[in-house]
């Protein structure tokens, strides 16, 4: 493939005079983008690019990221801005509807979300049918599925009032849903949402709170909380976002595309990776075995990875990363925690792989899941809730990607193609004469 200078590339078949002009796409910022929407009807060949890494599967006007540079933009504001003067509400606002709000807008979206935050009442029994020892992410895959056999009032894809409804129904009774899926697991009673707190101090009141004595939320806590939820809010087209558009792409209802996204965010390559970086730190146990560990990793035949390492787009610090490390010395000062053996630990690992030539010639830096665990560990999360709480707070980028394809007029079943290597046709033979 060529580049034109009239923003074209040709391809040319080898040996033929044979090509295809493929018109440039060019986006705000970053690379070009070939449109090869003609190569099959006029050219007769497909693309090949087995994990999408080369490929723009969308357009989208959400999410920006510029993995060379650890640059990571919500409708064009840095993240480190956001982190520290705004809040995850208004950044839900912003994801869904392009802009930050005013004050009045703002106090709007605010009680527009939690008005929400109470879930069906039948839905409790919901819960019953689990085992109290299921990983709450088989819970929350369940239970937010379900919301369409709740809410049908408010399923009509093409309705801009229900798909604002549904936006708002998702991202206020995720945070219940995943409180009750804790609460359930531990044999504590349900605690209703509060609406007169916000919506990360709810949250961690759903969680903590029991009905036999009074629950302070710490404010230093809620802002990590809120903080954290910022982080996660959105991340362009990643592994589950692209389920979620996909499910989309095919008319299906908000509550059950963000119940696939939820599926595949819980994989350890994706969201599942902060729980598996906490199993990971405990297991090396102590920064003297760490070198060892580390040698593991390098031993392509041990299958072991460094769980919180690299990433498909950052070739370099994950700006999520950096606030997360930041943050948990903050959060570990206000518990009062002087050293904290698991974020010691992981400091060690983190600079010895920075010096390690095995990860500076792969550009593997600390990815977001790296130090969130630790945090979350010290605020009293399980493990098992870590996935959970990345779920709570990526239901805003999965309703606002999902809003932004149902609305886009050129939205079309996503419908990839294969490279077929499997057997050509053939005759069937019956049993008795098969070898
Ligand atoms: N530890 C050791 N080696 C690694 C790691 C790691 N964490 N990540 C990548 N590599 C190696 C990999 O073995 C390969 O080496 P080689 O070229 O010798 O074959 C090279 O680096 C490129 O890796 P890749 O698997 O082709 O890269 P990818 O873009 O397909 O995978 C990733 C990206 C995030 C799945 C991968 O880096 C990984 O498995 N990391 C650990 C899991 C993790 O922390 N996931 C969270 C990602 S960020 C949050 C989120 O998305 O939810």
């Amino acid at each position: 493939m060529s580049g034109t200078a009239d923003g074209s590339v040709t391809i040319t078949r080898d040996g033929t005079n044979q090509s295809i002009r493929l018109p440039l796409l060019a986006g705000t910022i970053g690379p070009e983008v070939a449109d090869i929407r003609k190569l099959y009807s006029d050219f007769g060949i497909f693309t090949f690019d087995p994990g999408y890494g080369g490929t723009a599967a969308c357009e989208s006007k959400i999410t920006y990221i510029d993995g060379d540079e650890g640059v990571l933009l919500y409708r064009g504001y840095p993240i480190e801005q956001l982190a520290e003067q705004s809040t995850f509400l208004e950044v839900a606002h912003l994801l869904l509807n392009g802009e930050l709000p005013n004050k009045a807008e703002a106090e709007d979206f605010h009680q527009g979300v939690m008005l929400h935050t109470m879930l069906h009442e039948q839905l409790r029994s919901f819960y019953n049918g689990f085992r109290r020892d299921a990983h709450p992410m088989a819970v929350m895959c369940g239970v937010v599925g379900a919301l369409s056999a709740f809410y049908h009032d408010s399923l009509d894809i093409n309705n801009p009032e229900h798909r604002r409804i549904s936006a708002f129904r998702l991202i206020a009774k995720v945070p219940t849903i995943a409180a009750w899926t804790y609460k359930y697991a531990i044999g504590q009673p349900f605690v209703y949402p509060r609406n007169d707190l916000n919506y990360a101090e709810n949250f961690l009141y759903m969680m903590n709170a029991v009905p036999a004595e009074p629950y302070q939320v710490s404010p230093v806590l809620a802002r990590a909380m809120d903080l954290i939820l910022i982080l996660h809010a959105d991340h362009e087209q990643n592994a589950s976002t692209s389920t979620v558009r996909l499910a989309g792409s095919t008319g299906a209802n908000p509550f059950a595309c963000i119940a696939a996204g939820i599926a595949s965010l819980w994989g350890p390559a994706h969201g599942g990776a902060n729980e598996a970086v906490l199993k990971m730190l405990g297991e090396i146990g102590t920064p003297e075995k760490a070198r060892e560990f580390m040698a593991r990793v390098k031993d392509k035949q041990s299958h072991t990875r460094l769980m919180g390492f690299g990433h498909r787009v950052y070739k370099n610090y994950d700006p999520r990363a950096k606030i997360m490390q930041q943050t948990c010395h903050a959060v570990l000062a206000e518990l009062g925690i002087k050293d904290d053996p698991l974020f010691d630990l992981a400091m060690e690992m983190e600079q010895i792989a920075l010096k390690d030539d095995y990860f500076i010639s792969r550009k593997l830096y600390p990815n977001v899941d790296f130090y969130s665990g630790i945090i979350l560990k010290a605020m009293g999360f399980p493990t098992s809730m870590f996935t959970v709480l990345f779920a709570v707070a990526r239901t805003v980028g999965w309703i606002s990607q999902w809003k932004e394809m149902v609305e886009d007029p050129t939205n079309r079943i996503g419908r990839p193609r294969q490279l077929y290597t499997g057997a050509p046709m053939r005759d069937y033979v019956p049993v008795g004469q098969r070898g």
